[in-house]
């Protein structure tokens, strides 16, 4: 395809390679992160993931060696050969990642034409794979490779062995391990070897593959349909490190309003309004914190968006005003699809300014979704992003305080949308096979964008399709699962891959959306779920209940239980998306993310750290009552609710019946909480509490906690506190010392005192400054106050 080398040439952080037959370029954006570039499809070069490319090579060498062109980064050495053959080395010269030489050789299918058509007829699906890949990269696989992120796609942690499609795709069949394509198309992966971790991110909107060692042993691959050859390396050698990398390139999920941390009901069918505000007054009387409520599609007058049926909801700003004074925030879905309907004024509107895209002739394109026929947004055209963000304030104006964008793949009843429907892109015509898995993707930073201009706050936006770099606006939740074991089971691997694909804010409908929930399961699904950054329970219209209530009162106090330990942590979460802003690390992180020196952490599935400090090995199969929990080696872990400390690097057996999910906290930890409340900012929060778990001998615990005001951008200029705490057990002189500072003071509304809860510690007396501190202790628990953090000696 590329030929020998003839040449090159360096424009500063570029470097232009000519081949025979065409050019191919190396862009050194960091000295850890290169892109590979050779247009294929066209000249033009626009990412729709990236956007505001921070470039910050360092220093960097080109050299001609022996035929090849050998670039240097502060990181790592790039070999480029004939036919555009790349090899990736550490500074050390360790060799990281090599293109593979043969050709492709994917494993036959065995069987006959007649065999097929056979099976077929049964109902078997089968289908070929057929060589239509324009673009494809083929690298040499390593035995010892593991693979992880690939966003939402169903199956284990490790994609060692499976083809993925990224093509955004709403099947409402069970997920299961052999779906290829989910909602999201997030085409970027991490290979890990032992220390030594990267990731590859192919930047390309159209239909991709992923092939990680299926068709052939001896390679791993990723290709697409059509468009360009683009693709980053992205250098740990850390997996934290690449994570770190990919989000600096696509952007971090900025941080949420509090209330969006706190617990959401949804339900298809929460209307008349009157249903509504009988789910709100149960949750109060029945003691069970709740802030979030939403409207599925039968709150509009006859699905038309930005509608609100008036027979259901005769006057919404008032319901919502109602809701509110009662702490509820109201979310409502808003689908792409606009019905075709003249008179009613979003479809005037689209249709008069050509906001709709068409078919190729330039006549709108219409298909069928909820609303019967539907016209589809051209969200990647900026004028109607501008038109569609607009429309948010009709929402917002009423009272409504996040939006929910869903089916927006696209999807369509009447078939997919064919190949040449067309869509604007900012002035560069594309069609449907470039544009859909970015759809979502648009429809959010729409949404986004609207929500802020109307109401000047953090957004809060949920979608379900999304591309590379859609954190930036939008939190996701994984579709419509079902109420099975086997999904409550495979939502942590799909979270924590999706984490790694820079999804931080994400979540499952607990409790299921498809089929009939069980007592059991949503029992322990709420268990997850309370560690989930999004927390919502949902489910279908025509399925059974399944309010944290609806079952029996064993199933109500676990459901509160750990919807009020979710309360309590508010904190903790928080301070994880403060942190994530900058540094992209997820909530829901696989053990080997802090680990990756113990590789028996690297395909556990079914356990998972929140945060840095918590590991959570809830129970996912029915009628457990007790779980193997593997403790990662290099800390001890204190078992949350016995406050046994246990080695790190063992595997050890917990008891765990229907209210108890194994917490396992991290030696060192100081976890700081809040009292529980109904709903966020139900009440000020003056004191902050930190729980204190003491660090092995020799080891310092430390924490920095995070406060504002919860909801604007004025952290942004500085409106914030930064309380920075240290806990160290000193041995010989049989005390432990914890010190306090606030590291900045921008928010006035400040803590007015501050709880210590130390935990396995039994002092005989408590110094904060010079003065004696009265304390509690009550079981393996000792609890003081004091009114500044400051310094603190506790004599055992
Ligand atoms: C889709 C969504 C689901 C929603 C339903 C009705 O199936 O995934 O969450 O409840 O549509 O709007």
């Amino acid at each position: 395809m590329f030929g020998e080398i003839r040449g090159y040439n360096r424009q500063a952080n570029k470097i232009i390679i000519e081949f025979e037959r065409r050019n191919a370029s190396i862009e050194i954006v960091t000295p850890s992160i290169i892109n590979f570039f050779a247009s294929i499809a066209s000249e033009r070069r626009v990412s729709k993931a990236v956007e505001n490319l921070r470039v910050d090579p360092g220093a960097v060498s080109v050299d001609r060696v022996d035929g090849k062109i050998v670039v240097k980064t502060e990181k790592l050495k790039i070999a480029v050969s004939d036919e555009f053959f790349v090899d990736i080395y550490d500074a050390a010269g360790n060799l990281l990642c090599a293109d593979y030489r043969g050709s492709a050789e994917p494993f036959v299918r065995r069987g006959s034409g007649e065999g097929l058509d056979v099976a077929a007829e049964e109902g078997h699906k089968l289908e070929l794979e057929k060589n239509r890949l324009k673009v494809r990269v083929l690298k040499k696989m390593d035995e010892e490779l593991f693979f992880y992120g690939l966003g939402d796609k169903t199956g284990h942690l490790n994609k060692k062995g499976y083809h993925y499609k990224m093509w955004n795709t709403d099947n409402p069949d069970p997920h299961v391990e052999s779906f290829e394509a989910m909602y999201k198309s997030i085409p970027f992966f991490i290979t890990l070897k032992k220390k030594q971790a990267f990731g590859l991110f192919f930047d390309n909107t159209f239909e991709s593959v992923f092939d990680l060692g299926k068709e052939n042993s001896n390679y791993y691959s990723f290709g697409a349909v059509d468009g360009n050859l683009n693709y980053y390396f992205i250098y740990g050698p850390a997996v934290k490190e690449v994570v770190n990398g990919y989000t600096y390139l696509t952007g971090t999920t900025p941080l949420p309003q509090l209330w969006t941390l706190g617990y959401q009901q949804c339900r298809w069918s929460y209307t008349p309004e009157e249903r509504l505000h009988e789910i709100a007054a149960a949750f109060r009387e029945k003691d069970i914190p709740c802030d979030v409520l939403y409207l599925d599609i039968d709150y509009m007058d006859g699905y038309r968006v930005f509608t609100w049926d008036k027979k259901k909801f005769p006057d919404p700003k008032k319901t919502l005003k109602e809701l509110k004074d009662q702490g509820y925030k109201v979310v409502t879905i808003i689908d792409p699809g606009v019905k075709k309907d003249r008179g009613y004024p979003i479809y005037d509107q689209g249709l008069k300014n050509r906001y709709f895209a068409t078919e190729k002739d330039g006549v709108p394109y219409v298909n069928r979704v909820w609303p019967g026929d539907s016209l589809y947004p051209d969200f990647p055209n900026g004028e109607v992003r501008k038109w569609w963000a607009a429309n948010q304030k009709i929402m917002t104006d009423t009272g409504v305080a996040g939006i929910w964008n869903d089916m927006n793949e696209p999807a369509s009843f009447n078939g997919p949308l064919p190949d040449d429907v067309a869509f604007n892109n900012d002035g560069v015509p594309a069609d449907h096979r470039e544009m859909h898995n970015v759809y979502g993707h648009y429809m959010s930073k729409a949404t986004y964008e609207g929500i802020k201009q109307a109401t000047g706050k953090r957004p809060f936006v949920i979608t379900r399709a999304c591309y590379a770099g859609t954190q930036k606006y939008s939190t996701v939740w994984t579709g419509d699962n079902q109420s099975l074991w086997e999904h409550l089971r495979m939502s942590l691997p799909m979270l924590m891959n999706l984490g790694l694909s820079g999804v931080t804010f994400c979540g499952t409908d607990v409790g299921g959306f498809g089929f009939d929930c069980t007592a059991e399961l949503l029992s322990r699904w709420v268990q997850v779920g309370a560690f989930t950054p999004l927390f919502r329970n949902h489910s279908s219209i025509f399925t059974r209940d399944q309010e944290p209530w609806a079952f029996d009162k064993e199933t109500e106090a676990i459901n509160r239980k750990y919807i009020k330990l979710r309360y309590k942590l508010l904190p903790y979460l928080y301070d994880i998306m403060h942190e994530e802003e900058s540094n992209g690390l997820p909530v829901i992180r696989l053990l080997l993310l802090h680990y990756q020196n113990d590789d028996k952490t690297y395909e556990i599935n079914d356990e998972f750290l929140c945060g840095e400090n918590i590991l959570v090995a809830p129970i996912v199969e029915q009628g457990d009552k007790a779980r193997m929990v593997y403790l990662p080696e290099g800390d001890a872990w204190i078992d949350y609710w016995t406050k046994q400390t246990f080695e790190g690097g063992q595997y050890t057996i917990k008891e765990a019946p229907l209210d108890i999910c194994p917490i396992y906290i991290k030696a060192g930890s100081i976890v700081p909480l809040y009292p529980v409340q109904n709903y966020v900012g139900e009440n000020p929060v003056k004191q902050l509490t930190l729980d204190i778990y003491l660090p092995e001998k020799g080891k310092i615990g430390s924490y920095v906690h995070y406060q504002d005001d919860g909801e604007s951008f004025d952290y942004r200029k500085g409106a914030y506190n930064l309380y920075a705490f240290d806990v160290q057990a000193d041995e010989p002189a049989k005390r432990i010392r914890i010190k306090g500072e606030k590291k900045h003071a921008g928010y006035g509304k400040g803590y007015t005192s501050f709880k210590f809860i130390l935990n396995n510690v039994e002092p005989s007396a408590i110094i904060a400054g010079e003065t004696s501190v009265s304390f509690e202790v009550s079981g393996n628990r000792t609890v003081f106050s004091v009114q500044e953090p400051g310094d603190i000696i506790v004599r055992l």
